[in-house]
């Protein structure tokens, strides 16, 4: 996308990440040539966002294998799959983008160009990713034309995917075509994902925005600021029910006491039917350093105890719409997910 740098990209063999923890104030390229750097980059978030880790994992699978027999394939495909899969528990991307690569080896493991079919796998999964997140746009942009003044949390951005965005996506497509919006940014804490990417990205395209601490959502809501909510989510459920960023559940409750539609944006790659409930998604806990922490700097007393859960639930009850790159869905999700599903 114009004037962000890619987030996820192939390179003669290697995996080029862009180093989120570093933006804005560097924009720097790790380069990955082993499983295992790949799996470090997906659990310290040097990529992240859920689509954004399926494509990297996806690469990262058959990273180093271009020379290797299709024996040695066999015997280390599996292992490699599984190692991966544990980088981070709550994206469904992760496992989904996971499981394509191990279908696609299951159906080619006699095949002498094993690596080739591989690697057609992983840019195929980059290229939908890309043709999801720009279908989200068109189908959200009517939303975002009536729904001028939004509010989001963390980052569904280009950063986030392979280019564009999921929530930020029609938003993009909206100041494209000349609609006027304005998007308050809710800073993210722990690890200021909107303050630092979001914020980022918007401003690099001129799209009008203000940045918040995510403690001033409500009032600012309450003033009448806000025409919609919308987020990107790391797993739905079959029921509708969305895993996104931790602070996203005070968000949608906040929507909805004051009677603003609260959407999310996903690709079905996010969709898990798998999964019956939020109460059936893992949430990921991560070290309590981030929040005692403001990036190295700690803020809070040595010896207190500290949670960082990365994640919260939304139920579908609070959720007016699930924007996907084949339409939006609307509540009753349940049966909306199994049809689209199908
Ligand atoms: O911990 P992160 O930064 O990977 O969390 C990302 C989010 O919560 C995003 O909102 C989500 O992955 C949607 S990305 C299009």
């Amino acid at each position: 996308m114009k004037n962000i740098p890619v987030s996820v990209e192939w390179c003669d063999n290697k995996l080029c990440l862009l180093d989120q923890r570093k933006l804005p104030l560097e924009e720097e390229t790790v380069i990955c040539e082993t499983l295992d750097q790949v799996y470090e980059a997906i659990r310290t978030l040097t990529v992240r966002g859920a689509p954004a880790i399926g494509i990297a994992a996806a690469y990262g699978s058959i990273l180093g294998l271009e020379d290797t027999s299709v024996d040695e394939i066999n015997r280390v495909f599996d292992f490699r799959l599984n190692r991966l899969v544990h980088a981070r528990p709550t994206a469904v991307n992760l496992s989904w983008a996971l499981e394509r690569m191990r279908s696609c080896w299951k159906s080619n493991n006699d095949n002498s160009d094993i690596y080739g079919c591989l690697l057609k796998e992983a840019i195929k999964i980059h290229e939908e990713d890309r043709a999801a997140c720009r279908a989200i746009g068109e189908n959200g942009l009517d939303l975002v034309r009536r729904h001028p003044n939004l509010l989001t949390h963390c980052n569904a951005g280009s950063l986030a995917v392979s280019e564009l965005g999921t929530a930020l996506a029609p938003i993009y497509l909206a100041k494209e075509r000349g609609f006027d919006v304005h998007v308050y940014v809710d800073e993210t804490r722990p690890l200021l994902q909107g303050a630092r990417l979001t914020a980022f990205e918007l401003e690099r395209n001129a799209v009008p925005c203000t940045l918040i601490s995510d403690n001033m959502a409500a009032h600012i809501m309450s003033e009448g600021r806000v025409d919609m909510v919308i987020t990107g989510a790391d797993r739905i459920a079959a029921n509708g029910d969305a895993a996104n960023k931790i602070g996203t559940l005070s968000l949608a409750i906040s929507a909805n006491y004051f009677g603003i539609p609260f959407y999310v944006a996903v690709p079905l790659s996010s969709v898990d039917p798998d999964t019956q409930s939020g109460s059936d998604i893992t949430i990921e806990e991560r070290d309590g350093s981030e929040v005692t922490h403001l990036g190295d700097m700690r803020v809070a007393p040595r010896s207190v105890l500290a949670r960082s859960p990365a994640f919260d639930v939304t139920p579908a009850e609070l959720i007016a719409g699930i924007v996907t790159e084949k339409g939006i869905l609307t509540p009753p999700f349940g049966h909306a997910i199994q049809k689209i599903m199908n």
